[in-house]
């Protein structure tokens, strides 16, 4: 075996196959394998004149060998105990300087956990988010990539090659050590589970509010892609509610069973979030609100037994709809990136959300229009890192808060449940007032626990008495 390759790619499922034929596609010559060894042979017929820029190899000893060196071993394989499984396999077969990429949904303290130990031998370990699905990984996906400089200097040639491009920029990055780069990808699907549900939010206001049916929101949402909403994930949303299904000519979104998936990326954003004291009130209303979908025969039941209590209320107008929707997407976004602002002080990551903001706005599933406005507004000095007190978004809020407060208002009027619309209306409205309710919740504290508080006219800190009862 000679050592030919530029890099390795270990796992042909939907991911790996696509980003090694991505990888041949520009000129890179890739050595592949797979754990089910049968599955390398249909991958390279299936790659037609590609198949001369790719080397199969069955043997895992044979696929190290084929690369040249220092390597570059990608895994697109599951995350958690496989990759374990697979690092122990090849490190002894590896050199120091080699590098193994970990291109999965990881959890990004496994991410540090590894490159520490691959450390220690000498080996050099990269997280890596990718998104874009199979689509993006075959044309042009976003990458978040973490690890060393000397493992970035290898990748970067190739990498940028792949990537999705945003008026000629690659939209991917060195953003810091270990598991920074996992860590950006874990919040990015954070984002996408808020941007989902409040999409779905409105679908429900519409259906369940307005009486209307699939096509005709498919065609409201047909109608926004344009505007200020751009966005990839307004495409989806308007291509399936115009979708029928071939058995039944229904609308497709009206046979599909309302209980959605997940496979855990927002709930780790969630719980980082609330391990580190931030918000993300958003993200939260939105893994919350997959979890209540799978309680489909408690609802069904409680349909009949549990009275709305409406108090009537009309419909918002298509363009109040509109900004709310646009406003929710701000708001989370910002709860977003304070996430990653925790994160980077306390990994000393060193995050840069101008760059995370430039390498969104293409390739991934959250790329919009917005994500430029917020690489513009990352880039001016912002007003306490926060991404609400950026100029333009605040004019973009002023003009969008109200609709977003007649919409949520609607919502409970109808009793149409918006959960995440509502819960980043609360944060906006929360953070936007000096002066909180906190204080009593530090006199219950210390009326019941003796826990103490600081005063507004006195340092130090203090007790009340209450009136003597206690
Ligand atoms: C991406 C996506 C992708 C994720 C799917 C499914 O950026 O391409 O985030 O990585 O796996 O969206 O996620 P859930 O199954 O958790 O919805």
């Amino acid at each position: 075996m000679t050592a030919t390759a530029d890099i390795g790619v270990f796992g042909l499922g939907t991911m790996g196959s696509a980003l090694a034929l991505n990888l041949a596609e520009n000129g890179f010559t890739v050595a592949v394998s797979n754990r089910e060894a049968d599955w390398i042979d249909p991958f390279l017929t299936e790659a037609g004149p590609l198949a001369d820029r790719l080397i199969g190899v069955a043997a895992l000893a044979d696929f190290v060998a084929a690369l040249s060196t220092p390597r570059s071993v990608l895994f697109m394989i599951p995350s958690g105990a496989p990759m374990d499984a697979m690092i122990t396999q090849i490190a002894p077969l590896l050199d120091p300087g080699d590098t193994i990429i970990d291109g999965g949904n990881a959890d990004f303290h496994d991410t540090r956990r590894r490159a520490k130990a691959l450390d220690a031998q000498g080996l050099h370990f990269v997280g890596m988010g990718v998104s874009g699905g199979e689509e993006g990984a075959r044309h042009g996906p976003s990458m978040m990539v973490g690890g060393t400089d000397h493992s970035w200097q290898q990748l970067q040639p190739m990498l940028e090659a792949i990537a999705a491009t945003f008026e000629g920029a690659p939209c991917v990055a060195h953003l810091g050590p270990d598991g920074a780069g996992h860590f950006v990808k874990t919040v990015h699907n954070g984002i996408e589970y808020a941007d989902m549900q409040m999409i779905a939010e409105v679908y429900g206001l519409m259906r369940d509010g307005g009486g209307q049916e699939a096509p005709a929101i498919g065609a409201v949402f047909q109608n926004w892609r344009d505007g200020p909403l751009k966005s990839y994930l307004m495409d989806v949303s308007a291509t399936v509610l115009s979708s029928r299904d071939a058995t039944t000519g229904q609308p497709m979104v009206d046979v599909i069973l309302d209980q959605a998936g997940q496979k855990g990326t927002g709930r780790w954003t969630l719980i980082e979030a609330l391990r580190m004291g931030q918000s993300a009130s958003t993200i939260e209303a939105a893994v919350g609100a997959r979890g209540w979908s799978s309680e489909k025969d408690m609802r069904a039941a409680a349909e009949s037994l549990l009275p709305a209590g409406t108090a009537g209320g009309e419909m918002p107008p298509d363009a109040d709809l509109e900004q709310a929707l646009l406003a929710g997407r701000i708001l989370s976004h910002a709860q977003g990136f304070r996430i990653l602002h925790a994160a980077s002080e306390e990994f000393g990551w060193g995050l840069d959300m101008g760059r995370i903001s430039e390498i969104w706005r293409a390739g991934c599933i959250i790329r919009s229009a917005l994500l430029d406005d917020f690489a513009s507004a990352f880039r001016a000095a912002l007003p306490r890192d926060h991404l609400i007190l950026a100029p333009t978004m605040r004019a973009r809020l002023a003009d969008a808060i109200p609709a977003l407060r007649r919409v949520v208002a609607a919502g409970v009027s109808m009793g149409v449940a918006l959960p995440a619309l509502s819960a980043g209306l609360a944060w906006y409205d929360t953070m936007r007032r000096a002066r909180g309710t906190a204080n009593l919740i530090q006199a219950q504290r210390d009326f019941f626990g003796h826990h103490g508080f600081e005063r507004l006219d006195e340092p130090g800190r203090h007790h009340g008495t209450w009136n003597g009862l206690i």
